[in-house]
């Protein structure tokens, strides 16, 4: 098999590079391990900055998103029993964010590769990549029990923070933190309580109220890093949601049937560089951010528009300028992200060994955000993004 773009991952990153790289005439191939209906069903966050919106409408990706997206003004900070609401298009010179779900733009992305006839391979695994730092790098990989390789011109892994292609850039340095903390995360069927994401932080730990439709709520709860999902009843996650979202109106929260329950780590981590050769990581390959703040699909957007740019300026141009910044141009966007997302991840959740001090530090930032519009507009510039390149 050969290509001129070997992709490795079918998730936001990989599916969204291969319609880029298509609409500029470029050949790829796709290998995922996973099957389709796994890649389509996998819970994250779905905040989609203003840039991202404008990319995937860009690609012609952006139809159902456009009919059945939520635009988003504002959030909500919640701290101390008050309610503050940050207004996006008011700090930011006209800027929002869209909620859509990261299932839906992963099936419409899956969709449209269906529709152009563009390889992409499900339960297909990559082993290694080989030869990046030669002009004819190589993906291993096995399918249906079968070992086989892709010759490609280019490889880039999306294959996310568990894949095989970090793992060939060699001389790499990687900087991380772990969080002594996660979230148990439930989808219920029933209406969001409020009409914008709740940010609220508690003394009993982090809460976030969120949604994926008008009819279907998304909420999560700071949790201690070892939890197991099973720990807690239904009953148990509403009560715990109800006094942490506590506030001192008649602001109520809607309880409904938990259809879905899970423990998300958080972790912080950043691999240097994102490029050997001609192999290029793109997405959660190269960097995770702790999901306060919704950056990680935003951030993988970023990567593979950099990346598809770069090669079509090298096809029509010959020069290897842009490429060769990949690396440099993107991690400058995922520091961005990454300070943002420790920010809201400080301010927001009580650490387990936080002293009083420390609380009412957390309590004064908020305050501040609150109070300064200087503060208030940093926020909400991070929040509906960085600009990409
Ligand atoms: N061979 C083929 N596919 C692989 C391999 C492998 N060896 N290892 C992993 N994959 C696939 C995974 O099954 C997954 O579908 O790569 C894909 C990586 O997708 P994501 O983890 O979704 O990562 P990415 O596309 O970078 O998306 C960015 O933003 O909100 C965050 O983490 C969240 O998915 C999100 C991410
Ligand atoms: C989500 O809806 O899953 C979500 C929203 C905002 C976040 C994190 C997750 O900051």
């Amino acid at each position: 098999m050969r290509t001129t773009v070997g992709i490795i991952g079918a998730g936001p990153a990989g599916l969204l590079l291969a319609r880029l790289l298509h609409n500029a005439g470029i050949d790829s191939v796709v290998l995922e391990s996973r099957d389709r209906a796994y890649v389509e069903r996998r819970q994250r966050a779905g905040i989609l900055e203003q840039g991202t919106v404008d990319v995937l409408r860009e690609a012609g990706a952006g139809e159902r998103m456009d009919r059945e997206g939520l635009r988003h003004d504002g959030i909500e900070l919640r701290f101390d029993r008050r309610r503050h609401r940050v207004d996006f298009p008011a700090l930011t010179g006209g800027r929002s964010v869209m909620v859509y779900a990261q299932t839906e733009v992963c099936k419409d992305l899956i969709a449209l590769r269906i529709e152009e006839g563009g390889p992409l391979l499900f339960e297909t695994e990559a082993l290694a990549v080989e030869g990046a730092d030669t002009d004819r790098p190589r993906v291993r990989f096995r399918r249906e029990g079968v070992e086989d390789v892709l010759e490609c011109d280019y490889v880039v892994g999306c294959d996310g923070f568990w894949g095989v292609a970090r793992s060939a850039v060699p001389d790499g340095r990687t900087f991380e933190r772990t969080y002594p903390f996660s979230w148990l995360g439930i989808l219920a069927d029933v209406a969001p309580s409020h009409d914008e994401l709740v940010y609220a932080r508690h003394d009993r730990g982090f809460a976030l109220l969120s949604m994926r439709s008008p009819s279907v709520s998304r909420l999560y709860l700071q949790v201690p890093a070892d939890t197991d999902a099973d720990d807690w009843s239904d009953e148990r996650i509403w009560d715990e949601l109800e006094r942490r979202f506590e506030t001192d109106d008649d602001w109520t929260l809607r309880r409904g049937p938990v259809t879905q329950k899970s423990v998300t780590p958080m972790r912080s981590y950043v691999h240097e560089p994102m490029r050997h050769g001609r192999l290029f990581l793109a997405g959660d390959a190269a960097h995770i951010v702790p999901p306060t703040g919704a950056k990680g699909l935003n951030l993988a957007v970023g990567d593979v528009v950099t990346f598809a740019r770069a090669l079509a300026h090298r096809t029509a141009t010959g020069s290897d300028d842009l490429l060769d910044a990949y690396s440099a141009t993107c991690l400058r966007r995922v520091w961005q992200a990454e300070r943002f997302s420790y920010d809201m991840t400080t301010l927001l959740h009580t650490a387990p060994d936080a002293t009083p001090f420390e609380d009412r530090l957390q309590l004064a930032r908020l305050d501040r955000i609150a109070s300064s519009r200087a503060a208030e507009t940093d926020l909400a510039e991070a929040y509906t993004g960085f600009p990409i390149g």
